[in-house]
């Protein structure tokens, strides 16, 4: 673990890399690849290339210094910036799985996760066991001695659960088995995976770190041999980010904080109207008092905020389009974590999905309201 012991807020802020002209803010280094001063550093490079310049899809300085803050914000030695939330994902379950490798993973995980997990990964080899990771006796049971890694979202997309993160890790390090957390619903401002254990944490920051609505990211932060192989399989698969939208997550990343803060106490506030409202049958929000995961979610964020994503289900689910069209501040589209406030219709046929931004929250609750009594 990093032993950085500024608080969360300062560390978002000042992770800016350094730079030769002391440009406050972090400079785009737009450039695919960096000149040698002579053989001796074109010889230097070759045995090292993460830590000279030589060619943006092995390193960039705008890149380290995202990466810089990554590591420090999530209590890392060490992190990587990729093209999106699933360029991490593949690149570092590929790297993991190499050669027979077995994963367990949670059976609540996004789509696109669950069909890597399903379809892709298979095909390179490796076997995996989809468990439900709140019956730990279920993950106990489904190691074997080609376990890698136990992969899960924390908290899960679209319900909401709470899994018993510190009891995975407990059980998964009794199996040689790495923790991996996909912890882009929680963020670090929430609780940060390596602190209570997890090996490895990856985020989509395409959704909050970046916060805007405007790049494609995603982060891996850990440790160890685990991190070496991933970082050598991103310069070959070319999966690491562009130094622009770096600079976009540097951007988005220093307000963190703020807006998670901001959007939690928004979504509570509307997870409780939303379960007043005679036209929901039942509310996920890790926050509420009613939620089955309470106890468990206030133990793992000390119980200020629970984040900005909240579903609920409708009673009556042919009455979905109805709400779904009658939101006016809302914006109707997928992804989460931005600015603006986004409903999404998920997979399943009765619930909806909203991501809580940053407006002021009357307007979100008047506008909630309205899109429930639409369902009567
Ligand atoms: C929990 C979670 N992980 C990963 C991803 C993938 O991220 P990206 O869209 O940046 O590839 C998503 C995308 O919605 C997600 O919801």
């Amino acid at each position: 673990m990093n032993h950085d012991e500024r608080g969360l807020a300062t560390r978002l802020v000042h992770g800016r890399g350094a730079n030769p002209l002391g440009a406050v803010a972090t400079p785009v280094f737009d450039t695919a690849s960096f000149a040698m001063a002579d053989m001796a550093s074109h010889e230097r490079t070759v045995r090292d290339p993460m830590v000279h310049g030589y060619y943006s899809r092995v390193q960039n300085p705008t890149v380290a210094a995202l990466e810089e803050t990554l590591a420090s914000i999530d209590s890392a030695p060490r992190a990587l910036a990729f093209s999106s939330g699933m360029a991490a994902i593949t690149t570092a379950l590929l790297a993991l799985g190499r050669r027979g490798g077995h994963f367990i993973a949670s059976d609540q995980l996004f789509v696109n996760s669950r069909e890597w997990l399903t379809h892709d990964l298979p095909d390179f080899g490796c076997e995996v066991t989809f468990v439900d990771l709140t019956d730990l006796a279920a993950l106990e049971a489904a190691f074997r001695p080609a376990t890698r890694a136990v992969f899960f979202e924390e908290f899960t997309n679209p319900r909401l659960d709470v899994l018993d993160m510190e009891s995975i890790v407990s059980i998964t390090h009794d199996h040689d088995a790495l923790v991996v957390v996909d912890n882009t619903f929680a963020t670090p401002v929430l609780f940060r995976p390596l602190e209570l254990g997890a090996d490895l944490v990856i985020h989509s920051a395409t959704k909050y770190l970046a916060g805007h609505g405007r790049v494609l990211a995603g982060t891996l932060a850990g440790s160890g041999p685990a991190m070496d192989a991933v970082a050598s399989l991103r310069r070959r698969l070319g999966t690491i980010i562009t130094p622009h939208n770096a600079a976009a997550v540097i951007e988005g990343i220093s307000t963190l904080e703020l807006r998670v803060a901001r959007a939690s106490d928004t979504a509570l506030r509307l997870a409780e109207l939303a379960e007043a409202h005679e036209a929901t049958s039942v509310v996920h929000y890790p926050g509420l008092p009613s939620a089955p995961a309470y106890e468990l979610a206030c133990r793992l964020t000390g119980g200020r905020h629970f984040g900005g994503m909240l579903s609920f289900a409708l009673h009556e689910p042919e009455r979905k389009a109805a709400v779904y069209d009658a939101f006016t501040q809302f914006v109707r589209a997928t992804s989460f974590g931005d600015v603006v406030s986004l409903v999404d219709s998920v997979d399943d046929p009765d619930v909806l999905r909203l991501s809580a931004g940053i407006e002021s929250p009357d307007d979100l609750l008047s506008d909630l309201s309205k899109a429930l009594d639409a369902a009567s």
